[in-house]
Formats: structure tokens, sequence, C-alpha cells
């Protein structure tokens, strides 16, 4: 297993934003933003690492199957991996995250262009938004931005470091989530036709997210974001250095930190429709904290948006019977956002 050193990289930040500059004197959690909810966790060290380079070794078969199978399993055991030697350059990772935080500190007349106005724009910045379980309605401590990078290409113009880190980023790690759903149809037998014509990984659905989570007077009062599972393939997560992303696993939290450069996979809703249950899509949270701001840098793989889903047929074969129900991807990612409540994994339930 890998030590997760206490070496990571700090990015400072500065911003003029609302919420930062309203969130920095305060002593405590105005009530809209309180969460009552667990927010402890279990230490990192048992979480599943997956070293890419072993992955596309296919020069190496024996290397290769063995990280295939690995891969396998994180995905069924967990829902969730570390991933190590992916070939992203820090560089490019430590641009990203200048990029973001040169966003976060444009003017706010500047950012209200980009305000979301519906919950399927493009481009969607935002902050004090409002969250709904099954139980409550309140405030996430958070502001993000958000943007569909492809098949379109979606991005503010200002800053234009953004624009091209993005651009690169998201390109790199389409190859990346590419790799591992070839993967995982190996491991689990399925041939590249469901690749090519029933998932259409040549025209992913791909969106970029950032979040900057300010820190909190009172982080057991305010949540980033609540339990949630994410919509697509695999979801890939980067952050600046400061913890606070929990998983679930076996109704137990544990605490997703990483070791530095590594990059924070779960699998997704999609994921697990297809694999007809085989992969789980992983309960995560983000959780806030006293001494630093956050900020996370999320790149969530999907099939094609034109690509229906439901469970692979030699799968269904295999298993004697469908566990979900089929649904376009655009349809699945359309009735998230618009939904009223956060928590829970819908469809995934319904059959
Ligand atoms: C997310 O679930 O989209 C982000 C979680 C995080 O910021 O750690
Ligand atoms: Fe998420």
């Amino acid at each position: 297993r890998v030590a997760v050193s206490d070496s990571f990289k700090h990015f400072e930040f500065d911003t003029t934003l609302k919420l930062l500059s309203s969130s920095s004197s305060l002593n405590s959690v105005p009530s809209k933003f309180h969460f009552t909810n667990e927010r402890s966790a279990f230490p990192s060290d048992s979480l599943p690492i997956i070293d890419f380079s072993a992955l596309v070794a296919r020069d190496n078969p024996p290397q290769r199957s063995k990280a295939v199978h690995d891969l396998a399993t994180a995905c069924r055991d967990w829902g969730f991996f570390i991933l190590v030697n992916h070939s992203v350059p820090e560089s490019l990772m430590e641009a990203m995250f200048k990029a973001v935080k040169e966003f976060f500190s444009l003017a706010d007349s500047e950012k209200k262009q980009y305000e979301a106005k519906s919950a399927s724009d493009p481009i969607k910045c935002g902050n004090f938004n409002v969250a709904n379980t099954s139980n409550q309605s309140f405030t996430l401590w958070r502001d993000y931005l958000k943007l569909y990078v492809h098949p379109t290409f979606h991005c503010p113009h200002k800053p234009q470091l953004l624009r091209d880190m993005v651009q690169e980023y998201t390109q790199i790690t389409r190859k990346l989530a590419l790799e591992l759903i070839e993967a995982v149809c190996e491991a689990l037998e399925l041939n590249q036709r469901y690749v090519d014509e029933i998932l259409k990984m040549e025209s992913s659905f791909q969106m970029f997210a950032t979040n900057y989570y300010p820190r909190c007077p009172q982080p057991d009062q305010a949540i980033g974001l609540p339990p949630h599972t994410d919509p697509g393939l695999f979801t890939f997560l980067i952050h600046n250095g400061v913890a606070g992303l929990q998983i679930e696993h076996d109704g137990k939290w544990f605490n997703a930190d990483s070791p530095q450069n590594s990059i924070l996979v779960n699998a997704a809703d999609q994921l697990e429709i297809f694999t007809n249950g085989k992969c789980k899509s992983v309960k995560h949270r983000a959780v806030v904290n006293e001494e630093k701001d956050r900020i996370s840098i999320v790149v969530a793989n999907g099939p094609s948006g034109e690509a229906v889903i439901g469970p692979a047929a030699a799968l269904v074969e295999k298993d004697g019977r469908a566990k979900y129900y089929a649904m376009k991807y655009e349809e699945y990612v359309e009735s998230q956002l618009t939904k009223s409540r956060v928590d829970g994994k819908s469809i995934l339930e319904q059959q």
C-alpha cells in the first residue's frame, strides 16, 4: 500500500468570492447552512490502489491481467480506487489549480454571466446552492463551476489559462477513462463492440467541475456536498492537498485521502447499470474544515449522451435477469439535474 504522505502541496488561495469574504469573518455557521448528519470517518489506509502503468502494459500480459483483475475487484468491492502512475503530468495538475483559482478570483460581475439559469446549461457557476435530501433542505458550503466539455467543448473565455488547461486535462483524462472501461470490459469478458457501439465512447459525454469549499468556522454544522452518487462511468477527482472527500463502504464512511499526484476515481451509476451490478456506484460526500480552503477538480466521464445504457446483454444472459432499466444517458443526466433531492440512487433502485 502507498503511505498517505503529509507532504501535500497546498495551493494557497485568496479570492474575492462572496462566500469566503462573508465566511472568513464569521464565528459560527448561519442556520441556513445547518446540515445534521454524521461526518466522522475511518482512515484511508485500506483503499484500493491501481497502477495505471501496469494496466496499459500490453507488452507484459501477466502484469496487465493482474492489474485488470485488481481493477475489477476494486470496482466490485469499493466502487472506488486511487489511480497512480497515470501519466498525467504533475505540471498539468498544478496548472489546473492555478487556472481554477484565477476563475474563482474573477470579479463577481464577470462570473455573473455564467450563473446557472437552467440545470442543463453547458456552463454554470454558482454559490450558496440550496440542496434537498429526504429529510432536510439546506445551503451547501461551496462554490462551483460546471462545464460540458465533450463532445462539444464549453468553457468561459476568461481566464484563457482555464480554457487551455481544461481542454488539455479533459482530453488526457478521457484517454484514461477509455482505458479503464476497456479493462473493466475485458475483466467481464465483454468484447470491444460494447465499448464502441453500446457505450459509444468515441463521443463520450464528459463533464468538468471544480468545487471551492472555503474554510468553515463550524465544520460539523455545514457540508460541502451531502452523500450522493455520480452519473456516468468513472469520475476522476484531484484536490489541492486538503482532505475532504469521504466514501461509503460496507455501511461505514472512510476518508478518501490520496497520495500526492494520484487521482481518486469513483465508479458511477452507468457503470453499475451497464455491468448489471458487478461494479458499484459508490456513495460519497465532501466535508469542510476549519483551517484551509479546499478545491477539488472533478471530471465525470460518461458514455455518449446518445447511448442507451442498460445491463450488457451478455451479462444479463449469464445472470438470468437485468437488474436495472435501460435509459438514454442524456436523459439520465437531465433527470439527475432536475430532481429535487441529492441523495439516493434513483433509477438504480427501480428494478
Ligand atoms: C463531487 O462529489 O463531485 C466532489 C467531491 C469533492 O469535492 O471531494
Ligand atoms: Fe460526486
